[in-house]
């Protein structure tokens, strides 16, 4: 028999992405719908050790769908990591009665799930991380806007680089992965587009990048460089020195994660949301949420978790194609 799904709960975990309050949004709307009350768990993960609740209905998520951030915080808990914080998150589940959590996040927040349904909490994860590196799918809520919002930063460097005739090196985040430097290397047309997939070779790669599109007739040079590359200061000083460069280093940072969610995260958000409340309704559980060529479906958390996502290897072959030609 169906279990009957009464009331659920949503948080948001691990580092915010720009489309985390759209998501809330829906999921409270979509139960509203449904007849189930939801309520919000604060900062994470430590919101349920610590009971930190607060009731969400559909007046208290209007005019967020805009707002980057979440209302609700996040945090990245050590104590969750414990079986003793486990258990007081569990009694907090049990004390609220709560039937089913929604997760926001990335794959900690995804495990963290899977440790609460061991105690019989029903789950469903929702990815969002704006390095979109959660194996499972095409898209994590908030790359669109991350990568719009450092393609906007790198244009306007570009325009002093010209200027200047330099090189600029830009810092772009992506945790271990380079999808989010790939994808903007290949928006603003970058030199040199380094990502940690790829073996560096520091003559192949860069100096020999450099010099063809100076011979081309380039006068500035950018390279966007994905995180999980080493230090971009570094890599400025080494540039400067063996090509005789004027460089500047950008290191973007976290000015990607902010900001208003762009058209397509706050759509995304409204279905994966909707996705997320069906699924629990359902009475399913250990499920996350995912875009599969543009089109949402649930799938079991451990295979999730246990997926490996490449690089696109296509998008590199693109790259590849553009950067090097330069007539
Ligand atoms: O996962 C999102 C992300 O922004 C990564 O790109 C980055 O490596 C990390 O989080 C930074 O985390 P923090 O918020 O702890 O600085």
């Amino acid at each position: 028999m169906e279990k009957c799904v009464r009331r659920i709960g949503i948080l948001t975990s691990g580092g915010d992405a720009p489309g985390m309050n759209a998501v809330i949004r829906s999921v409270v709307r979509t139960a509203a719908s449904k007849g189930i009350e939801c309520v919000g768990i604060r900062r994470g993960y430590n919101g349920l050790i610590t009971g930190d609740i607060v009731r969400l209905d559909s007046d208290s998520v209007s005019r967020i769908i805009n707002k980057g951030g979440t209302m609700l915080y996040t945090a990245r808990s050590d104590e969750f990591m414990t079986e003793a914080g486990q258990k007081k998150a569990v009694a907090t589940c049990k004390m609220c009665g709560l039937d089913g959590i929604i997760g926001v996040g990335g794959d900690g927040t995804f495990r963290g799930l899977l440790a609460l349904s061991k105690y019989g909490i029903s789950v469903v994860g929702i990815p969002a991380t704006i390095d979109n590196d959660i194996s499972c799918t095409d898209y994590c809520l908030g790359y669109d806007t991350a990568a719009n919002t450092a393609v906007e930063a790198i244009d306007r460097l570009r325009d002093t680089m010209q200027s200047h005739e330099r090189c600029s090196v830009v810092e772009v985040m992506g945790h271990r992965a380079g999808h989010l430097a790939l994808y903007v290397g290949l928006a603003t047309s970058a030199t040199v587009v380094l990502v940690p997939e790829k073996e560096l070779d520091f003559e192949d790669d860069i100096v020999e990048s450099i010099r063809k599109a100076r011979l081309g007739g380039k006068t500035h040079f950018m390279v966007i460089m994905a995180e999980g590359v080493g230090k971009a200061t570094k890599m400025g000083e080494r540039i400067a020195e063996e090509l005789a460069l004027d460089t500047r280093v950008t290191i973007l940072g976290h000015i990607q994660r902010g900001g208003s969610p762009s058209a397509r995260d706050r759509v995304t958000a409204a279905s994966m949301g909707y996705e997320a409340v069906k699924v629990l309704a359902e009475g399913k559980t250990n499920r996350v949420i995912r875009s599969v060529s543009g089109k949402f479906e649930d799938i079991d958390i451990v295979e999730a978790l246990n997926m490996k996502k490449g690089l696109d290897e296509e998008q590199y072959e693109v790259l590849e194609a553009m950067t090097g030609i330069y007539v």
